[in-house]
Formats: C-alpha cells, sequence, structure tokens
C-alpha cells in the first residue's frame, strides 16, 4: 500500500501576545492511499488544525508533510494550490458556498481552479449534475444557497468537494450541523462516493459510532495523538 499523506514531528505554535501556544505539539501520521481514517478527540485537540496541515491550507511551525512524495510545504504556493485544486476535496463544517452563485455554479467550481482553460465544460457539467443527484439535489440546481437548508447547503458543500475526484477527501465534522437523518444521507454518499473509487477519507468527528465506520481511528488530545 503507498502512503498518501505523511506528517512527520509537525507542530503548530500560535503566540498569543508573548505567549506561545502549541497546538500541535510533534504530530505524525502516515495514511495509505486508499484508507477512511476518522480523528477524534476532545474541543481544542487540534483535529481541525492538523486536517488543515495535511491538506495543504496551513502551514506547520515545524516538521514537515508530505503528499505522496512531495513535501507541500516547500513547494511555491501556486505548486501547493494547484495539488489542492487537484487531488484534495475538503468538506468544512461552515459550508462556505459562494452566496451569489447558485448550486450549479458553486458545485462547478473547483473545476475552474483546477482547469482554467479547459474545454471539457458539457463533462463536467454532467459531472456536477450527477453528484447532485447522488446527494438528493438534482431539482435544486438553480437554486443559491441562501433558499437551502443547512443540510441541503452541507450536501452542495459535498458534491462540490468531490467535484475534481480527488483523490484525497478530508471532511471536518461533515455532518456536525445536521439532523441524524440528514447526516446519516450525507454520510452514506461521502463513505460509498470515496469506497467505490478507492479514495482517502480522512474524517474528523466527535461521534464515536461515526468513527467506528472507518478503517482506523486516530485520537488526538491536547495537540497529540494519542498511541
Ligand atoms: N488562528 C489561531 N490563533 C490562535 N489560536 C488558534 C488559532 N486557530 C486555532 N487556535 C487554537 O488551537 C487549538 C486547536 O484548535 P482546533 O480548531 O484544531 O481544535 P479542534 O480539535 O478542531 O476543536 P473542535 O473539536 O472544537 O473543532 C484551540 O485551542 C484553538 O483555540
Ligand atoms: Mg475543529
Amino acid at each position: 500500500m503507498e502512503v498518501i499523506v505523511k506528517a512527520e514531528g509537525i507542530t503548530k505554535t500560535y503566540l498569543m501576545g508573548k505567549r506561545p501556544l502549541t497546538v500541535l505539539d510533534g504530530v505524525s501520521v502516515s495514511i495509505q492511499s486508499g484508507e477512511a481514517v476518522a480523528i477524534i478527540g476532545p474541543s481544542g485537540a487540534g483535529k481541525s488544525t492538523l486536517l488543515h496541515a495535511l491538506g495543504g491550507l496551513d502551514q506547520p511551525t515545524m516538521g514537515k508533510v508530505w503528499f505522496r512524495d512531495r513535501p507541500i510545504y516547500s513547494l511555491t504556493a501556486q505548486e501547493r494550490t494547484m495539488i489542492r485544486a487537484r487531488h484534495v476535496g475538503f468538506v468544512f463544517q461552515s459550508y462556505y458556498l459562494l452566496p451569489e452563485l447558485d448550486v450549479m455554479e458553486n458545485v462547478l467550481l473547483p473545476t475552474m481552479t483546477a482547469w482554467p482553460m479547459s474545454r471539457n465544460r458539457d463533462a463536467h457539467r454532467r459531472r456536477a449534475e450527477q453528484l447532485l443527484d447522488t446527494v438528493g439535489l438534482s431539482g435544486r440546481l438553480r437554486h443559491t444557497p441562501l433558499e437551502l437548508s443547512g443540510g441541503e447547503q452541507q450536501r452542495v458543500a459535498l458534491a462540490r468537494a468531490l467535484m475534481n475526484e480527488p483523490e484525497l477527501i478530508l471532511a471536518d465534522e461533515p455532518t456536525g450541523n445536521l439532523d441524524s437523518v440528514t447526516g446519516e444521507h450525507i454520510l452514506k454518499c461521502l463513505f460509498e462516493l470515496t469506497r467505490e473509487r478507492r479514495h482517502t477519507l480522512i474524517l474528523v468527528t466527535h461521534n464515536n459510532e461515526i468513527a467506528a465506520r472507518c478503517d482506523r481511528i486516530i485520537r488526538m488530545k491536547d495537540g497529540r495523538v494519542e498511541v
């Protein structure tokens, strides 16, 4: 099995006034391609910080993060953006849909970053339609986010995260704000769409039952991985 993403001894320190606050304290994790991994731990343990560091969104203070064989924070910002755009899908706890774009346009957004000159617009639209159908929103393509419920917005965010068929999907409490039925629907979509393609999923959750559905659980506390 191949390692898709790896953190080696990463620390993250914020300066709060003059006092340093250590949020990640020497974290090393190695994720195999195709794995579904849960990250659990109390609030403030550093789960989101680790997820962002693994996805190339937030540079650690020390240590290294590898995406396959590339040390992502040693690359140029532009190279890092391209790796993110083409290979990584984020599902955030807050959905970050663009309010002035409709559902379809929001889902198509990642293709514009990853392939700005693409001539495959029709293929992209078909894929977006397919994904929106999978998450149960095929009737809402022209709605704007403000016309959708929280659960519907999260489903759009999920479709958007999967648009570029990312090999690595990072989901931060994707069902945190949802009722259990909608949450279960989102999780099913997430697990099915990733397992089907043997993509890698890293899922932050507070829910032990959800964590148990992953292949492996990483427990964090006070900025460290518990062994
Ligand atoms: N920009 C920042 N400046 C200062 N401190 C920060 C910053 N971002 C995060 N922190 C601190 O880092 C710690 C870890 O934050 P993080 O968001 O990773 O926790 P978490 O495990 O995801 O928690 P939760 O389960 O509540 O989402 C927290 O104590 C938080 O206050
Ligand atoms: Mg968090």
